[in-house]
């Protein structure tokens, strides 16, 4: 796992856009996994910034998204397709029928995940963006997930339903589960790279980084893929252990 600690979130942004950037260039029809949340808004301004500056193009990317809510209509403002809608996709020139993000409106949830997980186990993605939670959880995979997991159903952890409160009125509307990703199909990107900015993210980043490899803390797992680069802001950083940097 390589560290990258940057001064502050406008340079995490950059840095992680390079990579992203570096990825297109040397493979235009790269696979992409992609996060929602407020971390990467940065890096996907830097994304779009490098498309209209004519350095990169999207036109043969394919991406899957990492997550999406259950019980909210795609529509919604605060869909998970809404986000890359807006943050992302309508400002560059991705064809949409290469755009992969979990569909969440069926009376089979369970359905669901097997067709997004067979999609997952037919591509490979070439770069995995992942944020993390407060904590530890990475795409939805919640403190206690089992860390053999593929596509599944999940109730959201309280912490999870507090800390996205902030993008709703109130928390009775932050929906109470999610279709994600498991860590299993996580771990299976060539590459990934972490991202996390804030004071808030200090702690889970540490046991992510140094702490101990269990469930308990679904990111700390990363440890162990063969291509991570963690790349966070001094903030998020401040608690990892000199000897990781
Ligand atoms: C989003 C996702 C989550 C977020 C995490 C951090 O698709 O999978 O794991 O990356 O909750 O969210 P922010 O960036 O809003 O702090």
């Amino acid at each position: 796992m390589e560290v990258i600690v940057c001064n502050n979130y406008q340079e995490v942004s950059m840095k992680a856009a390079n990579y992203v950037i570096k990825e297109i260039i040397l493979n235009p029809e790269t696979t992409l996994g992609l996060a929602t949340g407020s971390t990467p808004i940065g890096l996907y301004q830097n994304l779009i910034d490098a498309y209209r500056n004519n350095l990169v193009s999207f036109e043969d990317v394919h991406t899957f998204n990492l997550d999406e809510y259950i019980g909210l209509p795609k529509d919604h403002p605060q869909s998970y397709y809404s986000f890359m809608y807006h943050n992302l996709f309508k400002h560059i020139n991705i064809n949409l029928n290469n755009v992969n993000m979990p569909e969440n409106e069926s009376n089979n949830l369970d359905y669901l995940a097997k067709e997004y997980n067979n999609l997952l186990c037919n591509n490979t993605i070439d770069l995995q963006i992942l944020g993390i939670g407060s904590n530890g959880h990475i795409g939805f995979n919640e403190p206690g997930t089992p860390l053999s997991n593929e596509t599944f159903i999940v109730e959201l952890d309280e912490q999870t339903r507090l800390d996205n409160s902030r993008f709703f009125m109130s928390i009775d509307e932050v929906p109470t589960h999610a279709i994600t990703m498991g860590i299993k199909n996580i771990m299976r990107s060539k590459k990934i790279i972490l991202i996390a900015t804030g004071d808030s993210k200090k702690e889970a980043l540490y046991k992510a980084v140094n702490g101990e490899i269990n469930s308990s803390h679904p990111a700390s797992i990363l440890q162990l893929h063969p291509n991570c680069v963690v790349i966070c802001d001094q903030e998020a950083g401040t608690l990892l252990e000199k000897k990781t940097l």
